[in-house]
């Protein structure tokens, strides 16, 4: 009796375990085929997020790099833009400038799926789990001394 409830127990949980396993890779491999899009296809679905996005005063650091003509430098570009060096990411400000600066998709991923078809759960999920699957903040805010090693 009590063997049984124990394998049943662990039946369910290896079960479990391999759905959540399912789950998930579904939801990473839906939106891995995504490419970026830029805020403004995010803004009318999304007007409060983009008001707070716009609100901070750094959100557009993009002006300093050109300013120090380091609008180009692929140093900078892996932190300062959306996507770059991925697939449908930035390139340059001639080729994507809707993807300049650290935008929306910079943090939840490529979002041409979700925005195309808001209503897919799966790639829906997958925007707001990219930011703590794939620890997004730390691949940019390396440390405090990020800038100690850059020459500008
Ligand atoms: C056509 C409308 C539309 C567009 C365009 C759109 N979204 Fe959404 N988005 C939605 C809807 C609807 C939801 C679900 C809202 C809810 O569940 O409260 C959602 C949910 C989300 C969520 C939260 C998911 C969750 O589970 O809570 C994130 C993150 C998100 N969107 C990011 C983005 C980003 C980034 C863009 C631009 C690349 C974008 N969205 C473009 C309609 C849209
Ligand atoms: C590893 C990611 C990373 C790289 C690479 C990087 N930055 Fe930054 N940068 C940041 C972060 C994060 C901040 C926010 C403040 C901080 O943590 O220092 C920032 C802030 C800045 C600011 C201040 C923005 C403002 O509005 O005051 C400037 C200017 C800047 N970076 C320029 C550059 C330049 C030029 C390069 C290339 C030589 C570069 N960064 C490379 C991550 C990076
Ligand atoms: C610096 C990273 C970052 C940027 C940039 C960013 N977000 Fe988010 N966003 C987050 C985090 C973190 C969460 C919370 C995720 C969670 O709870 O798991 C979130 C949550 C959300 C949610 C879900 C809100 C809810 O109540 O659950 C939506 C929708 C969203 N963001 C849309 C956007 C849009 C649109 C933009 C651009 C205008 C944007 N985000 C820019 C990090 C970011
Ligand atoms: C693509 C690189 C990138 C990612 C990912 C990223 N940041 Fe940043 N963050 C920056 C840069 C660059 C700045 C300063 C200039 C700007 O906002 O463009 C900044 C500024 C900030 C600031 C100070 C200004 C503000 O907006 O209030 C905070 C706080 C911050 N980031 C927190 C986070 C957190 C938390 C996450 C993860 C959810 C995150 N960042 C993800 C690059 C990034």
């Amino acid at each position: 009796m009590k063997k049984g409830l124990v394998l049943a127990v662990l039946v369910s949980f290896v079960f479990l375990t391999l759905g959540l396993f399912v789950f998930h890779a579904s939801r990473a491999s839906a939106q891995s085929q995504a490419t970026y899009v830029g805020i403004d296809k995010c803004k009318g679905c999304h007007p409060s997020e983009t008001k707070d996005f716009e609100s901070r005063k750094f959100s557009k650091a993009w002006s300093v790099l050109v300013m120090r003509g380091k609008d180009k430098d692929a140093e900078c570009l892996k932190c300062h833009a959306t996507g770059y060096g991925q697939p449908g990411g930035f390139v340059s400000d001639e080729v994507t400038p809707q993807l300049k600066y650290k935008q929306c998709e910079a943090c939840h991923g490529p979002g041409s799926l979700h925005a195309n078809n808001p209503g897919d759960a799966a790639v829906k999920a997958g925007m707001k789990s990219y930011v703590k699957d794939n620890d997004v903040c730390i691949k940019c805010h390396v440390c405090m001394k990020t800038h100690k090693t850059s020459d500008f």
